[in-house]
């Protein structure tokens, strides 16, 4: 192997460790912790397994931390009215409602009714906009825990070309953003792109976020290049894995995240990192 790796499980005990020692002078000061509410809508098992992650995290830093779980029938304005209350409750900073939502339920119109100061995800439009205007307040988690990770190499981003694949709202559209915002060229790929394998060839930093397992090779990695993968898959022996096949693009890249280990543990710590922000940006309107 040749790959340096970007260990993201010891970049985010570092952010957790920084963020713990913060959370301690601000109640050492005698203000409120911040305090993150999590919002789970019936019993998909991998999104249950992402909020406790996120619930033992909060505690771990001595946030206040609420999980509110609702049935999966639960109707739209119910879950409206719980985003009002929490909206309204000053020791509530943050509000994330875990996606995806049962059918029945608009994710786009719930997204909206979050106080755009109290999204912790950054999906709010008002967050998105900030971020394609470069004036960024709270940022979607696992670009931004991308980037973090990336200043960690040291290297300079301004100038390279960055190919992200992948699309969607959560990671693909913001981390196109955050490479913008690095000065980066950036190429956005997804399922009608044409000659994937050569864009990725010619890429500094490819960011794979497909869903697919395995499905980058090393032969379609260009030397050297920094590889992030933040894809979590399981394979049919139940291990997990993720969008590149690490085996062969290790030989090959300059730098690669593992899974697990990588992008997984960084997003977490970013939210911690936001909700923080959030609490902060909360006290010094009081
Ligand atoms: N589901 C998968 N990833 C995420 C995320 O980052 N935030 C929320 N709220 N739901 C998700």
């Amino acid at each position: 192997m040749s790959a340096q790796i970007l260990d993201g499980k010891a970049i985010a005990a570092d952010l957790r460790k920084t963020i713990q020692a913060e959370v301690s002078a601000i109640t050492a000061s005698g203000q409120r912790p911040p305090g993150l509410a999590v919002i789970l809508v019936g019993d998909n098992p991998a999104s249950q397994v992402y909020v406790r992650n996120k619930q033992k995290a909060c505690e771990e830093v001595g946030f206040l931390s609420e999980l509110i779980r609702l049935e999966a029938d639960t109707a739209q304005d119910e879950l409206l009215t719980l985003i009002d209350e929490l909206n309204e409750r000053e020791e509530i900073d943050g509000i994330l409602v875990q996606l995806p939502l049962p059918e029945q339920i608009d994710e786009e119109t719930v997204i909206e009714r979050i106080l755009p100061t109290k999204d912790v995800d950054g999906f709010h439009p008002y967050n998105v906009g900030r971020l394609v205007l470069r004036m960024p307040l709270l940022r979607p988690c696992t670009p931004k825990g991308v980037m973090t990770m990336l200043e960690r190499t040291g290297m300079e981003l301004a100038g390279k070309d960055a190919v992200i694949i992948g699309q969607s709202n959560i990671v693909g559209r913001p981390m196109a953003l955050e490479l913008l915002m690095a000065r980066c060229t950036i190429t956005v790929c997804h399922s009608r792109t044409k000659n994937l394998t050569d864009k990725i060839r010619g890429a500094d930093i490819v960011v794979a976020a497909v869903g697919r397992p395995e499905f980058v090779q090393g032969d379609w990695i260009k030397p050297g290049a920094i590889v992030i993968d933040v894809g979590i898959n399981r394979k049919d022996d139940g291990k997990l894995c993720g969008d590149v096949d690490f085996a062969s693009a290790s030989e090959v890249a300059g730098w690669i995240t593992p899974v697990p280990g990588g992008v997984g543990p960084m997003t977490i710590a970013t939210l911690l990192e936001n909700t923080l922000q959030a609490a902060i940006l909360h006290n010094s309107d009081t």
